[in-house]
C-alpha cells in the first residue's frame, strides 16, 4: 500500500444507564452494561490519510495540533489498525465537531467512533460495525456505542474479552423522543471520566454496591425503551444517574461534578413531572450539565422551562441519529 484516505461521520450519545467502572483497565472493558441513544445533530467528521512520506502520525482537531493524551490515544488506535492491516505506514488525521459551541456534550464517543471508522477504511479493512464498535471501545467504551445508531447497549466485559462490541437495540425511528441539555458551566470538566472511574473503583466503599446494581437498571432501561415507556425507562435512567454519582461522591476524595445550577435544573425536571402534563427525566455525566429526556412533542416547552433555570447558560435539542457513516 502506498497511500490511501477514508472519512467517517459519527454522532455523540448519551447514556440512559450508565456506564462507570472498567471491568478490565489495559483492554478498557466495563464492569457494568450501558444503554444509549446515540443523537443529531452532535456530529464528528474525521478523514485519516496513510501516506508514504511520513515520519509519525499527525492529528487535527478542530485545525490545531492534537498533543499529549488526545495524540496518545490516537496514536494507539491507529497501531491497532496497522497491526490489523499489515500496514507501517503512518496517518494524517483531521477531525472536526460540528457540536454547537460548548454543547456540554463530551466529543471522545463520537470522535472515536469516527475514527475508528476511517481508519479500518483506510487501511483496506472492510466494514464490519462489530469490529469498528471494539476498536472504538479501547479508546473509550461509551464511542463503541456512537458506532451504532438509534437506541444502543454495550453489555458489561469479562476480563480479557477484546472482541466486546456494543450493539443495537433499535432504530433511531423506533421512538420519537427528545435529549434537551441544560448546559450550566462553560470550559472542561475538572476530572475526566477515565480517571474518575479508576478513583472511585479504587477508593469509593460504594463500588461494589454500584457494580451489582448497574444490571438490573439496565433491564429496566432496555424493557421500558423497547415498550416506548418513558415513565420506565425514565425512572430507571435517574436511578443510574444518582447511584453512579451517589459512588462517585462517597470516592476520596470525593468527586462533586455538580454546580448549584445542576441542582437546580434537575428539580426543575421533577417539578415538570409532577404538575402532570410533562413526563421528562433527568440525567447527568461526568460533568455538570443536565440532559433531559421527554417526548419529542414536549421538547420544546422542556426547553423553555429549563432555560429559565438561574445558572443554566442555554438549551440544546437533540434527538435520536444514525450510527457511523463512511462518507
Ligand atoms: C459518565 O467512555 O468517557 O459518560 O472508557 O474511560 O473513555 P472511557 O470513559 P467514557 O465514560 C463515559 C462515562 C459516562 C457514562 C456513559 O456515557 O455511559
Amino acid at each position: 500500500m502506498t497511500s490511501s484516505i477514508a472519512k467517517a461521520r459519527a454522532r455523540a450519545n448519551i447514556a440512559l444507564a450508565k456506564y462507570w467502572g472498567k471491568a478490565d483497565v489495559e483492554l478498557n472493558l466495563p464492569a457494568v452494561p450501558s444503554i444509549s441513544v446515540t443523537l443529531d445533530p452532535l456530529t464528528t467528521e474525521t478523514t485519516v490519510e496513510l501516506r508514504a512520506n511520513l515520519a509519525q502520525d499527525e492529528f487535527l482537531l478542530n485545525g490545531t495540533a492534537a498533543l499529549g493524551g488526545e495524540l496518545k490515544r490516537a496514536i494507539e488506535l491507529l497501531d491497532r489498525v496497522r497491526a490489523l492491516a499489515g500496514t507501517k505506514l503512518k496517518a494524517h488525521v483531521e477531525s472536526r465537531n460540528h457540536f454547537p459551541t460548548a454543547s456540554g456534550l463530551a466529543s471522545s464517543a463520537s470522535g472515536f467512533a469516527a475514527l475508528a471508522a476511517a481508519a479500518r477504511k483506510a487501511a483496506g479493512l472492510p466494514f464490519d460495525a462489530d469490529a469498528t464498535s471494539a476498536l472504538a471501545r479501547q479508546s473509550s467504551a461509551s464511542a463503541a456505542r456512537s458506532v451504532l445508531g438509534g437506541f444502543v447497549e454495550l453489555p458489561a466485559g469479562k476480563p480479557g474479552d477484546a472482541s466486546l462490541a456494543a450493539h443495537q437495540l433499535a432504530p433511531a425511528d423506533h421512538w420519537s423522543i427528545a435529549i434537551v441539555v441544560a448546559v450550566t458551566a462553560e470550559g472542561r470538566k475538572s476530572v475526566g471520566s477515565t480517571d474518575g472511574m479508576t478513583h472511585t473503583k479504587v477508593t469509593s466503599p460504594y463500588y461494589e454496591s454500584w457494580v451489582k446494581a448497574a444490571p438490573a437498571l439496565a433491564d429496566e432501561v432496555r424493557a421500558g425503551l423497547l415498550a416506548r415507556d418513558i415513565a420506565r425507562v425514565g425512572r430507571a435512567m435517574e436511578q443510574s444517574t444518582l447511584a453512579f454519582h451517589a459512588c462517585a461522591l462517597a470516592a476520596d476524595p470525593g468527586l462533586l461534578y455538580f454546580q448549584p445550577a445542576t441542582l437546580a435544573a434537575f428539580a426543575k425536571v421533577r417539578e415538570l413531572r409532577a404538575e402532570g402534563v410533562t413526563p421528562v427525566y433527568a440525567t447527568m455525566d461526568a460533568g455538570p450539565h443536565v440532559k433531559a429526556l421527554c417526548h419529542a412533542s414536549d421538547a420544546a416547552a422542556v426547553s423553555r422551562a429549563l432555560s429559565g433555570v438561574p445558572g443554566v447558560l442555554r438549551t440544546l435539542l437533540a434527538a435520536p441519529g444514525h450510527g457511523v457513516e463512511l462518507l
